[in-house]
């Protein structure tokens, strides 16, 4: 098999420690305030944004999507699409504004996104990706990534992935993120295509043994650190988590910092609250709402004493119009009283 030379890229090294544990991108749920929150439970993990099209960011002047907390870092910029000049452009664009990866989404099922040719549909022209991959790597000094499914539709995992892989590496992609199971592009919607096509782990496993030069990090149903550990021992580079990061991100990232990077110490959901105080007050202050923050938050206690309360309080509380950082403190007060127990 042809290699292509490692490019020069920026912070490589740095990256690729932090992507030994990452939050994935979902749309709608990781914009940059539930980002933040997810950064003050670990310093180290790597952070995605939610996928921003190529065509919005090139066409549609979209621009403030791009916009974060120097807080953030460090975080990687997904792009939908598959016009090699639109994403290299697109990509140009997230560098600029400071992202440290820019990744590819070879992943996503859903209508929207098949009309575009964007998303997973893609794992049935890896041509088409390489050359996406090619631009957008010529077109930035930071590293672009690709995340990917196991296969599409008819497709057999395990013949078509090791040509994918190939192809993405020539093309200088060094790192990528298998979703470990297939998306039905017709039949299942989206939120099906999360949860029916099995999980194939060993496949994961079995690529990084075929690719060993290739940065390879396993997604799909992982949901605790005990199965990060897990899967790093056996070899794999990184683990990405998605929903059980956004519904239980104290379960996920408050002890990662010591136990998957072996450094910091293990976060404390109650001070992440406080926290997120003068954040909450500079997004008040620039117009926003509270609900719009709090919204991600509503999980930092699942699982612990007075979780109920918080989740309800919060939601309630945040609603109302002049709602500030108040009604957080408050909802607080049903948690800390029981944390201290
Ligand atoms: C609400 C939601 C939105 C998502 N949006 C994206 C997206 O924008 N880009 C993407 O590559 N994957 C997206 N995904 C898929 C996740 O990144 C991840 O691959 C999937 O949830 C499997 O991981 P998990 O089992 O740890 O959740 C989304 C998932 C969810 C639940």
């Amino acid at each position: 098999m042809e290699h292509s030379r490692i490019p020069e890229k920026q912070g490589i090294s740095t990256i690729h420690r932090a992507a030994r544990l990452s939050v994935a991108p979902m749309m709608d749920w990781t914009d940059r305030h539930c980002r933040y929150v997810h950064r003050l439970l670990s310093g180290q993990a790597l952070l995605y944004t939610e996928m921003v099209t190529a065509p919005a960011l090139v066409r549609g002047g979209a621009l403030h999507l791009l916009s974060y907390s120097p807080e953030e870092h460090p975080v990687a910029l997904q792009l939908g699409g598959s016009d090699p000049e639109e994403l290299a452009l697109a990509a140009r664009f997230g560098a600029e504004a400071g992202y440290d990866e820019i990744n590819l989404n070879c992943g996503c099922p859903s209508d929207r996104v098949q009309s575009g040719t964007f998303g997973a549909v893609l794992m049935k022209d890896p041509i088409r990706v390489a050359e996406c991959v090619t631009a957008m790597a010529e077109a930035v000094d930071v590293e672009v990534t690709v995340k990917c499914r196991i296969g599409v539709d008819e497709q057999h995992p395990e013949e078509i992935l090791p040509g994918f892989l190939d192809h993405i590496r020539t093309a200088g992609c060094h790192r990528v993120t298998i979703h470990a199971r297939k998306a039905w592009l017709q039949g299942l919607s989206p939120k099906e295509n999360r949860d029916i096509p099995p999980l194939d782990y060993d496949l994961v496993h079995g690529m990084k043994a075929a690719f060993p030069d290739l940065h390879i990090s396993l997604n799909g149903g992982i949901t605790s650190l005990d199965q990060v550990r897990a899967h790093l021992d056996a070899g794999l580079d990184g683990v990405m988590i998605g929903r059980a990061a956004y519904h239980q991100p104290t379960d996920i990232l408050a002890e990662a910092d010591p136990l998957i990077f072996g450094t910091g110490k293990v976060a404390d959901p109650i001070e992440v609250v406080q926290k997120m105080v003068p954040y909450v007050e500079r997004h008040l202050v620039e117009g926003g709402r509270l609900h719009q923050i709090t919204r991600h938050m509503l999980g930092l206690f699942a699982g612990r004493p007075g979780a109920r309360a918080w989740r309800r309080a919060l939601s309630e509380g945040a609603v109302h119009d002049g709602a500030g950082p108040e009604v957080m403190l408050q909802a607080l007060e049903r948690v800390a009283p029981l944390a201290e127990v």
